[in-house]
């Protein structure tokens, strides 16, 4: 199942056509009222995250800028299992409903973030009541009442689930989370069926980091390509797109979109920012990983130099440029948030440093990297 059938949802934007052969001030002031979700709606849908500190309708800038520019939102941790189920007999539905809400009144695809992972998880999950490890069958239960809990109180409203994220490692092989120790490699087939028999309507897909890495990326199309022909329902393959200015190689990235596709998957860039600090070690979002700050790391504390913001702006138009190339493929790219402010790149894998990987500032004034998304689709 692709998307195409949830873009009815989408505002319509026709009179922005016309506003393609404008200079760029007037097209900066034709974007005030609609927002790159138009720009690009004949192409794939544009998202981001929502937050819950922006709850309740707290951070009214921020959401009035959401809704204008995006239409895909992700909870960027509301629905975790640590966030929305931090002991087993508590659910926590507050912010995760105002975002479902949210994304309804405005008519976004919403994806829902994420049902079997490894982190962001109570390690009592995985364990028996004396604190011994869980057998297969009831580790499977566990993962069945979850699933049917939080995919069933938002069936038709929650349009995409990041149904299992990151089970494999960079080489290839499975990573050793508890669900795979515990019920083995079919866990993946069973996430995926949980989640179809709730709401069969879901767009379901696997998630990961490093996908451009050659290892990983052959063994997530060759993992798709098995489920599918079991018979699991898998739709998609979530590459996250945490990548730096400098690496990996644009290239790589679009092998992996081709791979996925040829796999028979649709694509969704899912989790995408530019860190655009010093790197302390190959690229990687495991979040478990953190360095000490040290002050050489952190250059940009105070400010963006100019320079800088044009070689950001270069990466996501090459970037862009091949999400574009391969448009019938791509269902989705969604930011890692909005404003620079509140990425998640602050805080990894170094504590406390000031970085600048998205397409707003902290003014959230669009950049020169939006500016440049822009004009790629108003051909200037
Ligand atoms: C991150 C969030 O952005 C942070 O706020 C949180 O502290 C840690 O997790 N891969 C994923 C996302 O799938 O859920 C992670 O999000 C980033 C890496």
């Amino acid at each position: 199942m692709t998307l195409s059938r949830r873009r009815f949802m989408l505002g319509t934007a026709a009179g922005l056509i016309a506003v393609t052969h404008l200079k760029s001030r007037a097209f900066a002031a034709a974007l005030k009222s609609s927002g790159l979700k138009d720009l690009y709606r004949d192409d794939f849908l544009i998202g981001t995250v929502l937050s819950a500190r922006s709850f309740p309708d707290k951070e009214t800038t921020l959401l009035d800028l959401i809704s204008r520019e995006f239409n895909a939102v992700t909870a960027e941790n509301a629905m975790k299992w640590e966030e929305i189920r931090p002991q087993l007999d508590s659910w926590q539905w507050d912010i995760a409903d105002q975002m479902v809400d949210f994304a309804t009144r405005h008519k976004m695809h919403m994806v829902g973030h994420t049902l079997v992972w490894h982190s962001q998880v109570p390690a009592q999950v995985f364990l028996d009541s004396s604190g011994q490890p869980l057998e297969r069958d009831a580790l499977l239960k566990i993962m069945k009442g979850h699933i049917e809990t939080l995919v069933g109180r938002y069936k038709g409203r929650i349009a995409t689930w990041d149904v299992v994220n990151e089970a494999i490692e960079d080489d290839g092989k499975w990573r050793q989370t508890s669900w795979f120790k515990g019920v083995g490699e079919d866990y993946i087939d069973h996430a995926f069926r949980f989640a179809h028999d709730v709401d069969p309507q879901a767009h379901l897909i696997y998630n990961d980091y490093n996908t451009f890495v050659p290892t990983k990326r052959d063994a997530i199309a060759a993992m798709a390509k098995k489920l599918k022909a079991r018979g699991v329902p898998i739709h998609g393959l979530g590459m996250q797109g945490h990548i730096g200015i400098g690496r990996p190689d644009l290239t790589e990235l679009e092998q992996t979109i081709e791979a996925f596709a040829d796999a028979g998957m649709r694509v969704h860039i899912t989790e995408l920012d530019v860190d655009v600090l010093p790197s302390v070690w190959e690229m990687s979002a495991e979040i478990a990983n953190r360095f000490e700050y040290k002050p050489e790391m952190d250059p940009y504390i105070d400010g963006f130099p100019q320079e800088m913001e044009e070689k950001l702006a270069d990466r996501y138009e090459a970037l862009f440029k091949i999400f574009l190339k391969h448009r019938d493929k791509i269902d989705r790219v969604t930011f890692w948030g909005t404003s620079d402010g509140a990425s998640w790149l602050n805080g990894f894998p170094i504590p406390g440093r000031t970085n600048y990987p998205l397409l707003f500032n902290r003014q959230m004034d669009p950049k020169p990297a939006y500016n440049r998304l822009a004009a790629l689709k108003l051909g200037k």
